[in-house]
């Protein structure tokens, strides 16, 4: 049988965000390419069916703004899945997309504490085991909000901005160790976050379309894929990329929608 470019068999990965979104397609895509799963995430009950349903070794329900719930997620993967190949952090949460002369500063600090220092310590207990092992992947979840500027996304711009930093800083820091880390940074993707905030009259699907190269919303496997590619040995050379995964979003840098007929 011909092997899968970006084949994950026997890699033990943690998928934080598991239970929906791009960390569950994400979680069906590494189950596919062999990898053997561990699944965290705030969501409790929705972590249970998907964990069966994808034949996850197992599964632990945390918030990863909380520095005990990030070490014992990751103390829980090590145990159940003996040992630690990969981590794809994708938990996180969007921000209220409003003024900053409105701005909610608790609503604020919690996009940075999921976001950000989530990120930082879900990075920190993965790598603390990583680092010791000589080897290992982690991908982060960054975003083209975090790249470039936009109005009225005054928690989530920063804090993605900062998980493209973290992703960097620690590449430069464990790459001698053996342990990459890179981070996807997805455009506008087809996931109940979209869904809600378009629900909210919050984001425009038609307009975001509009302003994307290839003219449609991503697909939550479509991260999936080049996540996997980048915890795979297919990417062994790779380390402190941060890859847009976004149909050419921050390719364009036109005035108004690409197609002008
Ligand atoms: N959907 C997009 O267009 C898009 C674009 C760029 C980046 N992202 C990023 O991708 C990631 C996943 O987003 P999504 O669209 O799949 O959203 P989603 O809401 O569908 O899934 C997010 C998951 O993270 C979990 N989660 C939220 N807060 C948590 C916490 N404190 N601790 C543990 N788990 C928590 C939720 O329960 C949920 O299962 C996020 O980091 C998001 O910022 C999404």
């Amino acid at each position: 049988m011909t092997k899968h470019l970006s084949d994950l068999t026997g890699h033990r990965i943690l998928v934080t965000g598991g239970a929906s979104g791009l960390g569950l397609a994400a979680a069906r895509v590494f189950r596919e390419l062999g990898a053997e799963l561990f699944l965290g995430d705030l969501n409790a009950q929705a972590l249970i069916p998907i964990a069966g349903e994808i034949d996850a070794r197992g599964h632990c329900a945390g918030d990863v703004a909380v520095e005990s719930d990030c070490e014992h997620m990751v103390e829980q993967a090590v145990s159940r899945l003996g040992g630690l190949d990969g981590v794809f952090h994708c938990a996180g949460i969007s921000d209220r997309v409003e003024r900053a002369l409105d701005l909610d500063m608790a609503a604020w600090q919690r996009g940075i504490d999921v976001n950000v220092r989530g990120t930082m310590m879900i990075c920190r207990a993965a790598g603390r085991v990583m680092v010791k092992a000589g080897r290992g992947a982690i991908v982060n979840v960054s975003s083209v909000n975090g790249l470039g500027g936009i109005p009225r996304r005054h928690s989530y711009a920063p804090a993605k901005a900062a998980v493209a930093m973290i992703t960097r800083t620690l590449a430069c820091e464990w790459g001698s160790a053996g342990v990459r880390v890179n981070a996807v940074a997805p455009g506008y993707i087809a996931t109940p976050m979209i869904e809600s905030l378009a629900a909210e009259g919050k984001v425009d699907v038609k307009r975001l379309e509009d302003r994307t190269p290839l003219a449609r919303l991503g697909q939550p496997s479509e991260v999936g894929h080049v996540a996997a590619f980048l915890l795979s040995e297919a990417a062994s050379y790779v380390s402190g990329a941060i890859v847009p995964v976004d149909g050419g979003w921050t390719a364009y840098g036109g005035p108004g929608p690409v197609q002008t007929a």
